[in-house]
């Protein structure tokens, strides 16, 4: 069965916090001095550009809320929606610098800690609210039955835009290839 295009973004939530959980698990070992390879924080870091900001968001910005904004005012929630991307374009950009002078040799684990820590802060309350929000569309019955199938079209010219079907999987893969690495099993309370 094909989600509709509102369930679709909900299910994107899921692993959007996934990836949250694992972005502040890698922030607690690092302030608690754990070893971490930094291979592994860069696929962290290349997840939270491809998939959370170019893919979900997206599909947010170029085809679910475009079409929604013209409905039951919900223009001004969708503007904080939107500034609230921005922000976490923000933090991943910062932590994409702070690895880049980690590898040059520069002491920048605490950055990085500091970065990661403040991106799955903002992703959880972020992802949050817009479920909130995507329950009352729901519950409105806001979208047609055309209009879900129009924006799950866009929605695959969105997975395109970041490499296709199978690049996407790929990315849902490596999620689950963070969570069973060695060093997120430590323990963070020692
Ligand atoms: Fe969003
Ligand atoms: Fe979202």
């Amino acid at each position: 069965m094909v989600l509709n295009a509102t369930k679709n973004l909900k299910q994107d939530h899921v692993l959007v916090n996934r990836l949250g959980r694992i972005a502040k698990k890698c922030s607690d070992l690092l302030y608690n001095n754990s070893d971490i390879p930094i291979e592994d924080i860069k696929i962290l870091s290349m997840l939270i550009q491809e998939f959370v900001d170019k893919l979900h968001h997206g599909k947010e910005e170029k085809a679910y809320f475009p079409q929604m904004n013209e409905k039951d005012n919900f223009s001004e929630e969708i503007r904080k929606f939107l500034i609230e991307h921005e922000l976490g374009r923000r933090i991943a950009k910062m932590l994409v610098q702070s690895l880049v002078s980690w590898e040059d040799g520069l002491d920048s684990r605490e950055r990085v800690a500091r970065f990661l820590k403040a991106y799955s802060v903002f992703i959880s309350i972020h992802t949050e609210k817009e479920d909130l929000f995507f329950d009352l569309i729901e519950e409105k019955g806001s979208l047609s039955e055309e209009e879900h199938s129009q924006l799950i079209g866009h929605y695959k010219f969105c997975n395109s835009e970041v490499g296709g079907k199978v690049r996407v999987e790929q990315m849902i893969k490596l999620i689950g290839y963070l969570e069973e690495r060695e060093w997120i099993k430590k323990d963070t309370n020692i």
